[in-house]
């Protein structure tokens, strides 16, 4: 039988990866794909740059959609990024009935509703499990292992950068600006760290994997997201005197109103695996009515580990070539006439309790002041923290775990406090989630 033949659009570092990984373990790829796998086409952005992997058996051209155009290629695999020329060459690719794998996130979460009906019109398949936390096979698991469950919510450290920075912030007592400096150095960040930092990139994530849990399209622009820019060494130490650790995370839940997709730092118990899940690893908690709580862990990124996600969908497309469309996985797991309308719930409906900072002077009855607009908002305070003054009449801090709110109420009492004489700064607010 004839090989399959590949063309790959992107030889950076995941690009050299998928290259470098299938031709070291091409027996057992051809053993487990029953056919031979050949990259025989790449296309790169500049031919005088250098590859990380041997290319001397591959027409390397910088004509991409030189490629997406050649009738032998069966598969493009997409690893450029973004949503402008990769959009462009993955439609074609489609258009010209060619399979597609692509670890573009951004691509999947932002034009996946449009691009999966125009593969399902053409018969053809989009695989993106490096899309999602790199190297952890967390989209098929979702969509084949956890089949037979309705799922209740998924959290998720997906983006190593940022739990990186967090982890050096609690272990090394290290500030956030030149932690940032290192992930950037070490090639954890994106080209446009705000994207890692800010919860952009996590938010790509957890839309396609909020899309496959609860059966309905992709909806990033619903998504909220919050950064941990803001968050200081302070807050760390506060959290883990209170047995927290302040994770990243990307949280989506089912609930009776809608969906909730939201990315913030969080506060979670100390005792909680994941809450020990430290430096740029990813871990995915997933809660389902069957089999109940599943964890998911490992490399999100990184050369070998995201190309073990791209080769391992070229190897399921290539075992399903011969299949009927109609019987192939679907790609948001639901087949796409089962896709609901379930809402996806505004931030300011979402339920959690909260850590709660508040700088304040040192005065007679600031706390009671602080204690009454809570009350009034029906917030309840389970645990309180306040530290003397580090200089008489100084600030002092003031730090409270309060009971599940809606979260509307909470930004009512926040307005509130910030407008106390007494109170020097923003109220620091961190949702707090147990995952229990
Ligand atoms: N910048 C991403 C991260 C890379 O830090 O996780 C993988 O998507």
């Amino acid at each position: 039988m004839q090989s399959v033949k590949v063309g790959v659009l992107g030889l950076g570092t995941v690009g050299s990866g998928t290259v470098n990984v299938l031709s070291r373990n091409l027996q057992e790829i051809t053993g487990r794909a029953g056919r031979d796998i050949e990259i025989t086409r790449a296309a790169v952005r500049d031919l005088a740059s250098k590859t990380a992997c041997d290319t001397s058996n591959i027409a390397v051209t910088d004509n991409a959609m030189d490629i997406v155009n050649d009738p032998e290629i069966q598969i493009i695999v997409e690893l450029i990024g973004g949503t402008g020329i990769a959009f462009e060459l993955v439609s074609k690719a489609i258009e010209n009935g060619k399979h597609v794998v692509t670890a573009n996130k951004a691509l999947i979460a932002l034009h996946g509703n449009e691009l999966f009906a125009k593969a399902q019109e053409k018969g053809v398949t989009i695989a993106f499990e490096a899309a999602v936390a790199g190297g952890i096979p967390i989209i098929k698991a979702m969509r084949e292992g956890l089949a037979a469950n309705r799922i209740e919510w998924l959290a998720g450290i997906i983006n190593g950068t940022g739990n990186f920075i967090l982890t050096e912030m609690r272990d090394k007592e290290r500030d956030f600006s030149d932690v940032l400096e290192e992930a950037q150095a070490l090639g954890y960040a994106e080209a446009d760290p705000t994207f890692d930092v800010e919860g952009i990139d996590a938010a790509h994530k957890l839309t396609i994997m909020a899309s496959i849990a609860f059966g309905i399209p992709l909806q990033f622009d619903k998504a909220f997201t919050e950064g941990i820019s803001l968050i200081s060494q302070e807050d760390v130490k506060y959290a883990g005197e209170l047995g927290y650790r302040i994770k990243h995370l990307g949280i989506s839940k089912k609930t009776d109103k809608g969906i909730e997709l939201r990315v913030h730092p969080t506060l979670i118990p100390h005792r909680r695996l994941i809450a020990n899940v430290d430096g740029v690893m990813n871990a995915v908690l997933i809660q389902a009515d069957a089999v109940g709580p599943t964890l998911y862990y490992g490399a999100g990124a990184g050369s070998d580990a995201t190309a073990s996600a791209v080769v391992a969908d070229i190897i399921d497309i290539v075992r399903a070539l011969t299949t009927d469309p109609e019987n192939r996985v679907p790609h948001l797991a639901f087949q796409p006439d089962a896709l609901t309308d379930t809402p996806i719930l505004p931030i300011s409906e979402v339920v959690t309790s909260y850590y709660l900072r508040v700088h304040t002077e040192d005065k007679p009855g600031v706390l009671a002041d602080i204690t009454r607009i809570l009350a009034e908002q029906g917030i309840s305070i389970e645990a309180i923290l306040q530290k003397e003054p580090e200089v008489a009449g100084g600030i002092i801090p003031v730090i409270m775990l309060t009971q599940e709110i809606v979260e509307k109420n909470m930004d009512a009492a926040i307005t509130q406090i910030e407008a106390l004489q007494s109170v020097n700064d923003s109220v620091m607010r961190i949702r707090i989630e147990s995952l229990g």
